[in-house]
Parts: structure tokens; C-alpha cells; sequence
């Protein structure tokens, strides 16, 4: 496995090889849920190449920078047994030089959820894929439906600016008690851990009830929002019944279906998770 520290190494190696190309970009920290998509680019491309860049422009504060998980070793054991052809590790210094002056901001798609309770986020986000779409060239890059706002983003802003690499949406890897698979969840407590399986149970509880034939989506946000609001150890920060593609609030389910996503604040790590209602187009 080739591990390029550099921009130079990783066009070098790049130079080297044929074939399709598949990238799954990571801020390291990898659990199950990279190394699914790690599996999934390694069945469907030639090459993998795994990014692992804590990009400092996606945090809201420095704490929040500080305290996110690193472990470069663990992360680059994990892909070597899962046989990556390369590993681009690039510094902050060369993503972001002093001179840095352009970013790209995906309007409508980020002016709710995440994009208010994270000002930036998206910004920092959408910078940082399609630098690093154009440094790997890929032909997939995969990306998990956890981060469903994510994904919608980077599909847009693919579309937008005509980035020839096609997005695979994956999907979200939970533990076997429902937990979303999540770098964050290594920073709850034991108790906090059991009470984050309020989001799980939550979004479980609108997916049956629009099974049941509940469409109406305040009724069906208002059941995630009371199911979450009976776990004293969790807050939560938003609960959407929303368009699965404009991300818009949907009074009703139709045809196309709608997605439920949560953000909670489990004492002071704050989780993400979604669910599909009805069947989405
Ligand atoms: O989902 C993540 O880990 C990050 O947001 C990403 C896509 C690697 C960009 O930094």
C-alpha cells in the first residue's frame, strides 16, 4: 500500500496506474462504516485510493477540531488489510496554503439542518471534496448516507460543476443495537452510549408509523421529536421530515417519499442519523 504524504507523491503514484479509480474520502478515525465503502470501491473499481484529511474548514470552533479522534496507525493497518493501493495523508498546509482564497458554496441544499446549526460547515465541506476529486481523478467516490445532507451536497455540487466522477451513495452501517456507526461515538460514556440508541429508536418509530400509514410529516416528526424527548440524556438539536432530494419540509409523504434526519445533542457529543420514509424517487 502506497501512503503519499504529499501532493507530489500522490500525482506520481497517480501517473503510475490505469484502470478505474475509486476514492473514498475520510477524516480517518475509520470504523466499519469507511471500511464498507473501502469493500465496495475495492468490488466495483481496479484501484482504491482511501484520503484521510481532518479538514479544519468543516469545524465550527477549534475545539471541536482538537477534540475529533486520530489514530494515523490504526487507520493505515485497517486499509492495508483491506489491501488499498494507496493512502493520501495531505497536511493542512498543503490543502490550505496562505494564499488560499477560493471556496465552493452549494446554495438552497445547505440553508437548513446542518447548514444552521454548523454556520460553514457545508462551505468547509464542499471545498475540501472537490479539491479532493480533482487531485484523485477518480471514476467513483463513495460517500455514506448517514451524512444524508452530505451526500446531497456533494451530488450537487458534482452536477453543478461538471466533476466527471460519478457519486455512490452507501449505506449507513449501524452497530448490532441500531447505533449509527459514527467517529464521534467513541466519546460517549457508557451511559451516554446506551442513550444514544434513542436516535435508532426515534427514527425506527416514524418508519413503522408510515408503514402504518401515517403520512402526515408534523405528525410523524412530532413522534421522533416526543420518542426523543423521553431520553433524559439526550437533546435534540433538530428533527426533519424533509424532501429526500431538495431536503425541503414536507407537510405530507407522497409518491416520492420523504427522509427523516435528526441531529442530538448525548450529553456533549452530538450525533447524526436518518431514515427513508415511504419510498423515495
Ligand atoms: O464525511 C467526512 O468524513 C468528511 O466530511 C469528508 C467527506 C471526508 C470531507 O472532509
Amino acid at each position: 500500500m502506497n501512503v503519499a504524504e504529499s501532493l507530489e507523491a500522490f500525482v506520481t503514484w497517480r501517473e503510475t496506474v490505469g484502470g478505474r479509480l475509486g476514492l473514498v474520502p475520510t477524516m480517518g478515525a475509520l470504523h466499519d462504516g469507511h471500511l464498507s465503502l473501502v469493500r465496495r470501491a475495492r468490488r466495483e473499481t481496479d484501484r482504491v485510493v482511501t484520503t484521510i484529511f481532518v479538514n479544519p474548514t468543516q469545524f465550527g470552533s477549534s475545539d471541536d477540531l482538537k477534540a475529533y479522534p486520530r489514530d494515523l496507525d490504526r487507520d493505515l493497518a485497517l486499509l492495508r488489510e483491506e489491501r488499498v493501493d494507496c493512502v493520501f495523508t495531505p497536511g493542512e498546509a498543503m490543502m490550505y496554503p496562505g494564499d488560499f482564497s477560493t471556496w465552493v458554496v452549494v446554495e438552497r441544499l445547505t440553508d437548513r439542518w446542518e447548514g444552521v446549526s454548523r454556520p460553514g460547515h457545508f462551505r468547509g465541506v464542499a471545498t475540501v471534496v472537490l479539491k479532493l476529486l480533482n487531485i484523485a481523478r477518480a471514476d467513483r467516490a463513495y460517500f455514506g448516507e448517514k451524512d444524508y445532507q452530505q451526500l446531497r451536497v456533494v451530488e450537487r455540487l458534482v452536477q453543478d460543476l461538471n466533476v466527471p466522477t460519478e457519486i455512490v451513495p452507501c449505506p449507513t452501517v449501524r452497530e448490532s443495537d441500531g447505533l449509527a456507526m459514527s467517529s464521534r461515538n467513541v466519546h460517549l460514556s457508557p451511559d451516554d452510549r446506551r442513550a444514544a440508541l434513542v436516535l435508532f429508536r426515534a427514527l425506527s418509530a416514524a418508519r413503522d408509523a408510515c408503514h402504518a400509514g401515517e403520512r402526515n410529516g408534523e405528525a410523524l416528526g412530532r413522534l421522533v421529536a416526543e420518542t426523543i424527548g423521553r431520553e433524559p440524556r439526550a437533546r435534540a438539536d433538530y428533527v426533519a421530515v424533509a424532501d429526500p432530494r431538495t431536503l425541503e419540509p414536507v407537510t405530507r409523504v407522497g409518491r416520492g417519499g420523504a427522509v427523516c434526519l435528526v441531529a442530538v445533542w448525548v450529553g456533549s457529543v452530538r450525533l447524526i442519523d436518518n431514515v427513508l420514509l415511504g419510498s423515495p424517487g
